[in-house]
Protein backbone atom coordinates (compact mmCIF):
# COMPACT_ATOMS: atom_id res chain seq x y z
CA UNK A 1 0.00 0.00 0.00
CA UNK A 2 1.45 3.04 -1.14
CA UNK A 3 1.14 6.55 1.39
CA UNK A 4 1.45 9.66 0.47
CA UNK A 5 4.20 10.98 2.32
CA UNK A 6 3.85 14.37 4.46
CA UNK A 7 6.23 17.14 5.04
CA UNK A 8 7.53 17.17 8.95
CA UNK A 9 7.42 20.52 9.95
CA UNK A 10 11.40 21.07 10.40
CA UNK A 11 11.40 20.40 6.41
CA UNK A 12 8.33 22.77 5.49
CA UNK A 13 10.54 25.12 7.73
CA UNK A 14 13.79 24.41 5.41
CA UNK A 15 11.87 24.66 2.58
CA UNK A 16 10.11 28.08 3.28
CA UNK A 17 13.97 29.15 4.48
CA UNK A 18 15.13 28.16 1.04
CA UNK A 19 11.98 29.41 -0.77
CA UNK A 20 12.36 32.95 0.98
CA UNK A 21 16.44 33.44 0.17
CA UNK A 22 15.42 32.21 -3.24
CA UNK A 23 13.05 34.65 -3.98
CA UNK A 24 14.58 37.39 -2.09
CA UNK A 25 17.95 36.53 -4.93
CA UNK A 26 15.48 36.46 -7.39
CA UNK A 27 14.22 39.72 -6.63
CA UNK A 28 17.65 41.53 -5.59
CA UNK A 29 19.11 40.00 -9.17
CA UNK A 30 16.10 42.07 -10.92
CA UNK A 31 16.61 45.21 -9.26
CA UNK A 32 20.24 44.82 -9.92
CA UNK A 33 19.74 44.13 -13.88
CA UNK A 34 17.69 47.09 -14.16
CA UNK A 35 19.54 49.51 -12.53
CA UNK A 36 22.15 48.43 -14.54
CA UNK A 37 20.78 48.44 -17.67
CA UNK A 38 19.12 51.73 -16.91
CA UNK A 39 22.35 53.48 -15.57
CA UNK A 40 23.71 56.40 -17.86
CA UNK A 41 27.05 55.40 -16.60
CA UNK A 42 28.96 52.07 -15.91
CA UNK A 43 28.67 50.60 -12.73
CA UNK A 44 31.86 50.05 -12.30
CA UNK A 45 34.87 52.20 -14.20
CA UNK A 46 36.40 50.22 -16.53
CA UNK A 47 40.15 50.49 -15.52
CA UNK A 48 41.72 47.80 -17.94
CA UNK A 49 42.03 48.37 -21.30
CA UNK A 50 43.99 47.07 -24.91
CA UNK A 51 45.05 48.38 -28.37
CA UNK A 52 46.10 45.44 -30.15
CA UNK A 53 48.36 45.27 -32.54
CA UNK A 54 48.47 42.83 -35.53
CA UNK A 55 50.92 40.42 -33.76
CA UNK A 56 48.73 40.68 -30.20
CA UNK A 57 45.73 39.84 -31.98
CA UNK A 58 47.40 36.79 -33.63
CA UNK A 59 48.44 36.02 -29.99
CA UNK A 60 44.94 36.81 -28.21
CA UNK A 61 43.79 33.44 -30.76
CA UNK A 62 46.76 31.35 -29.50
CA UNK A 63 46.53 32.21 -25.78
CA UNK A 64 42.18 30.78 -26.78
CA UNK A 65 43.48 27.87 -28.15
CA UNK A 66 46.29 27.04 -25.60
CA UNK A 67 43.43 26.55 -22.85
CA UNK A 68 45.59 29.13 -20.27
CA UNK A 69 41.86 30.47 -19.78
CA UNK A 70 41.11 27.20 -17.89
CA UNK A 71 42.93 29.05 -15.16
CA UNK A 72 43.25 32.34 -16.21
CA UNK A 73 41.04 35.67 -16.40
CA UNK A 74 41.96 37.95 -19.02
CA UNK A 75 39.31 39.83 -21.37
CA UNK A 76 36.20 38.77 -19.69
CA UNK A 77 37.18 35.18 -20.12
CA UNK A 78 38.32 32.45 -18.36
CA UNK A 79 38.36 31.61 -14.26
CA UNK A 80 40.19 33.38 -11.96
CA UNK A 81 41.73 29.72 -10.41
CA UNK A 82 45.50 31.18 -11.53
CA UNK A 83 46.15 35.37 -11.67
CA UNK A 84 44.31 37.88 -13.33
CA UNK A 85 45.98 38.92 -16.61
CA UNK A 86 44.09 41.75 -17.53
CA UNK A 87 46.60 44.60 -16.78
CA UNK A 88 49.64 42.43 -16.69
CA UNK A 89 51.14 44.63 -19.51
CA UNK A 90 51.73 47.65 -16.94
CA UNK A 91 52.96 45.36 -14.22
CA UNK A 92 55.63 43.13 -16.60
CA UNK A 93 57.56 44.37 -19.11
CA UNK A 94 57.53 41.96 -23.05
CA UNK A 95 60.58 40.22 -21.51
CA UNK A 96 59.57 39.14 -18.25
CA UNK A 97 56.62 37.45 -20.22
CA UNK A 98 58.63 35.53 -22.40
CA UNK A 99 61.54 34.46 -19.75
CA UNK A 100 58.38 33.56 -17.60
CA UNK A 101 56.90 31.09 -20.04
CA UNK A 102 60.02 29.59 -20.98
CA UNK A 103 61.61 29.54 -17.29
CA UNK A 104 58.78 30.26 -14.95
CA UNK A 105 60.84 29.76 -11.75
CA UNK A 106 64.08 30.86 -12.52
CA UNK A 107 62.30 34.00 -13.95
CA UNK A 108 59.65 34.31 -10.45
CA UNK A 109 62.85 33.35 -8.18
CA UNK A 110 61.21 30.92 -6.34
CA UNK A 111 59.12 27.57 -6.66
CA UNK A 112 55.84 28.14 -8.40
CA UNK A 113 52.74 26.44 -8.53
CA UNK A 114 51.10 25.33 -12.00
CA UNK A 115 53.80 27.03 -14.37
CA UNK A 116 57.29 24.72 -14.57
CA UNK A 117 58.33 21.07 -15.23
CA UNK A 118 56.12 17.98 -15.12
CA UNK A 119 53.94 17.22 -13.77
CA UNK A 120 52.55 20.56 -12.95
CA UNK A 121 49.37 21.27 -15.17
CA UNK A 122 50.28 24.49 -17.08
CA UNK A 123 54.21 22.60 -18.29
CA UNK A 124 52.91 22.42 -21.94
CA UNK A 125 53.48 26.21 -21.83
CA UNK A 126 57.36 25.89 -21.75
CA UNK A 127 56.61 23.45 -24.75
CA UNK A 128 55.31 25.68 -27.42
CA UNK A 129 56.76 26.87 -29.89
CA UNK A 130 59.22 30.03 -29.73
CA UNK A 131 56.97 31.92 -32.50
CA UNK A 132 53.46 30.98 -30.33
CA UNK A 133 55.31 32.07 -27.31
CA UNK A 134 56.60 35.06 -28.61
CA UNK A 135 52.94 35.88 -29.83
CA UNK A 136 51.19 35.06 -26.30
CA UNK A 137 53.88 37.12 -24.43
CA UNK A 138 53.29 40.68 -27.04
CA UNK A 139 49.14 39.79 -26.79
CA UNK A 140 50.03 39.56 -23.00
CA UNK A 141 52.21 42.95 -22.79
CA UNK A 142 49.05 44.69 -24.87
CA UNK A 143 47.14 44.29 -21.79
CA UNK A 144 46.98 47.22 -19.91
CA UNK A 145 45.71 49.05 -16.87
CA UNK A 146 45.26 52.60 -15.57
CA UNK A 147 47.12 53.73 -12.60
CA UNK A 148 45.68 53.20 -9.41
CA UNK A 149 43.59 50.25 -10.34
CA UNK A 150 44.10 46.74 -8.17
CA UNK A 151 46.05 45.52 -11.42
CA UNK A 152 48.50 48.45 -12.13
CA UNK A 153 52.03 48.75 -9.80
CA UNK A 154 51.22 52.51 -10.20
CA UNK A 155 49.42 54.67 -7.85
CA UNK A 156 46.39 56.93 -8.49
CA UNK A 157 47.78 59.93 -10.41
CA UNK A 158 46.14 61.93 -7.94
CA UNK A 159 47.50 63.03 -4.87
CA UNK A 160 46.01 60.51 -2.05
CA UNK A 161 45.15 61.88 1.18
CA UNK A 162 44.20 57.67 1.76
CA UNK A 163 47.77 56.56 0.87
CA UNK A 164 49.90 59.61 2.35
CA UNK A 165 48.09 58.61 5.47
CA UNK A 166 48.69 54.78 5.56
CA UNK A 167 52.23 55.39 4.19
CA UNK A 168 52.49 57.33 7.73
CA UNK A 169 50.35 54.71 10.14
CA UNK A 170 52.05 51.48 9.18
CA UNK A 171 55.48 51.83 7.20
CA UNK A 172 58.55 51.69 9.34
CA UNK A 173 60.49 54.53 9.51
CA UNK A 174 64.08 53.05 8.26
CA UNK A 175 61.70 52.23 4.82
CA UNK A 176 62.23 55.61 3.83
CA UNK A 177 66.02 54.94 4.05
CA UNK A 178 65.79 51.73 2.41
CA UNK A 179 62.77 51.93 -0.43
CA UNK A 180 62.36 54.65 -2.64
CA UNK A 181 58.42 55.53 -3.22
CA UNK A 182 57.09 54.13 -5.99
CA UNK A 183 55.18 57.52 -6.45
CA UNK A 184 58.51 59.57 -7.02
CA UNK A 185 59.78 56.98 -9.18
CA UNK A 186 57.26 56.23 -11.50
CA UNK A 187 55.08 58.85 -13.36
CA UNK A 188 51.50 57.26 -13.94
CA UNK A 189 51.04 58.87 -16.89
CA UNK A 190 54.19 57.23 -18.48
CA UNK A 191 52.74 53.51 -17.21
CA UNK A 192 56.22 52.31 -17.32
CA UNK A 193 56.96 49.01 -16.45
CA UNK A 194 58.62 49.41 -13.68
CA UNK A 195 62.68 48.35 -13.38
CA UNK A 196 61.83 46.09 -10.75
CA UNK A 197 60.08 43.90 -13.45
CA UNK A 198 62.89 43.32 -15.70
CA UNK A 199 64.24 40.06 -16.56
CA UNK A 200 66.85 38.70 -14.45
CA UNK A 201 65.99 41.00 -10.60
C1 LIG B 1 46.75 24.90 -14.48
C2 LIG B 1 46.53 26.32 -14.37
C3 LIG B 1 47.25 27.26 -15.33
C4 LIG B 1 47.29 27.20 -16.70
C5 LIG B 1 46.64 26.16 -17.63
C6 LIG B 1 48.05 28.34 -17.13
N1 LIG B 1 48.48 29.07 -16.04
FE1 LIG B 1 49.60 30.77 -16.08
N2 LIG B 1 49.68 30.78 -14.05
C7 LIG B 1 49.06 29.88 -13.21
C8 LIG B 1 49.46 30.13 -11.84
C9 LIG B 1 49.01 29.38 -10.62
C10 LIG B 1 50.38 31.20 -11.90
C11 LIG B 1 51.23 31.79 -10.77
C12 LIG B 1 52.60 31.13 -10.91
C13 LIG B 1 52.60 29.69 -10.48
O1 LIG B 1 52.53 29.45 -9.27
O2 LIG B 1 52.66 28.78 -11.36
C14 LIG B 1 50.46 31.60 -13.29
C15 LIG B 1 51.24 32.66 -13.74
C16 LIG B 1 51.28 33.10 -15.06
C17 LIG B 1 51.98 34.28 -15.52
C18 LIG B 1 52.78 35.24 -14.66
C19 LIG B 1 51.85 36.27 -14.10
C20 LIG B 1 52.53 37.23 -13.15
O3 LIG B 1 52.33 38.44 -13.30
O4 LIG B 1 53.21 36.77 -12.23
C21 LIG B 1 51.81 34.36 -16.87
C22 LIG B 1 52.35 35.40 -17.81
C23 LIG B 1 50.99 33.22 -17.25
N3 LIG B 1 50.69 32.48 -16.14
C24 LIG B 1 50.61 32.94 -18.55
C25 LIG B 1 49.97 31.76 -18.94
C26 LIG B 1 49.75 31.38 -20.32
C27 LIG B 1 50.15 32.21 -21.51
C28 LIG B 1 49.11 30.16 -20.28
C29 LIG B 1 48.70 29.31 -21.46
C30 LIG B 1 49.73 28.91 -22.38
C31 LIG B 1 48.94 29.79 -18.90
N4 LIG B 1 49.47 30.78 -18.11
C32 LIG B 1 48.31 28.64 -18.46
C33 LIG B 1 48.19 28.87 -13.61
C34 LIG B 1 48.01 28.44 -14.92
Amino acid sequence: MKRSQQLKPGEKILLIIFGVFFLLAMVAYAVLETVRLNADEPMFKQTTHFDFSEEGKKGSSIYQKARCNSCHRALRMGTSMGLILDGIGSKRSLEWIEAFLINPEATYGHETLDHGLPPKEASYAMRMSKEDRRLIAIFLSELRADAGSSVAPAPPPEHSVFIDGMVKAWAPKEWSEKYTDIRDRIKPEEEQVSEEQEVGR
